[in-house]
């Protein structure tokens, strides 16, 4: 699937946004960000190259994308960081899709709970974005009567920029207002002048890290339940199949993988039940 929009665009401070790009350097592009991140970039996209690697000439002082690509080309480390984090669509709201959210609160956690009497639960946010779904997770788990210390979240993100903020739990008056109930908001948030922070006592549930989902992902979990939503769609097959793989191997038996609204798991990979829960699909390690 194409790359979205997502990121604010950009008004050109100057022409050079809007100078073409050669198939070469576009090629290389393409190529130098699916290496390094995995998403998928297609064809005549150049727009979003373009609208998204602007701020990046700015800052650097780079005359144009064919310069930008020079640098890529010769390493770079800190540039390459930038071009990274600006292709990445980090859009994410509180309980997002709330189908996922009434199948946990409503199936998923009784049903492990009754199973793992008195153990521990473990959640994987797997593309946590600004922490938005992580903390979704902590607050409903609360609700349920869940003491901190009976479960533990793992937010992780390819993105350090988002992960700083998911780890601040530090939101605008735009971000609280959507998804997130105004009780969640009284009783989960300190004001802190114009914006809102998540109570420490729900942070202390999150732990989060920065990890490519395409890395060796066996080494973390076992996991209860993992969601890892709307993410898999900037990828290629190939690399869903190892990613949905990897997850797999990484949930206890009978533990839940929570994709996102477009996304799906069966045909791709075996070991996978899938079970609807209301309006959500949930897909249960066999
Ligand atoms: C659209 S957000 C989804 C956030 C949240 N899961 C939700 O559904 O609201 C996608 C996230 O995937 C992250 N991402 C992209 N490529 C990744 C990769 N290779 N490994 C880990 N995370 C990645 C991005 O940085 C971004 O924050």
């Amino acid at each position: 699937m194409a790359l979205a929009g997502g990121k604010h665009f950009q008004p050109a401070t100057d022409a050079r946004r809007l100078q073409a790009i050669s198939a070469e350097s576009y090629n290389f592009l393409q190529q130098w960000i699916h290496r390094e991140s995995g998403i998928v970039i297609d064809k005549d996209k150049s727009y979003l190259l373009h609208s998204r690697l602007a701020p990046i000439l700015e800052r650097e002082n780079l005359a144009s994308l064919e310069t930008l690509c020079g640098r890529l080309r010769g390493g770079a480390p800190q540039v390459a960081r930038q071009v990274v984090e600006a292709m990445t669509t980090n859009e994410t709201l509180f309980f997002r899709d709330a189908a996922p959210f009434d199948a946990l609160r409503h199936h998923i956690v009784p049903q492990l709970l009754a199973k793992r009497k008195g153990q521990k639960l473990a959640f994987w946010s797997a593309a946590a974005s600004s922490g938005q779904e992580a903390y979704s997770l902590a607050m409903l788990l609360l609700d349920l009567g869940l003491k901190s210390h009976e479960v533990d979240i793992f937010g992780s993100d390819l993105s350090d920029e988002v992960l700083r903020k998911a780890e601040l739990g530090l939101y605008g008056r735009f971000e609280v207002s959507r998804g997130l109930p105004p009780e969640y908001l009284a009783r989960y948030f300190d004001c802190r002048g114009a914006e809102w922070q998540v109570k420490e006592c729900v942070r202390r549930m999150v732990r989060f890290q920065h990890l490519d989902l395409r890395s060796n992902i066996r080494v973390h979990g076992p996991f209860d339940v993992i969601l890892c939503r709307n993410v898999l769609i900037y990828f290629d097959a190939e690399t869903k199949v190892r990613i949905l793989t990897e997850l797999r191997r990484t949930l206890l038996p009978g533990g839940f993988l929570l994709l996102g609204a477009a996304e799906t798991a069966n045909e791709l990979v075996k070991g996978f039940k899938r079970v609807v829960f209301g309006q959500a699909v949930a897909y249960q390690a066999s």
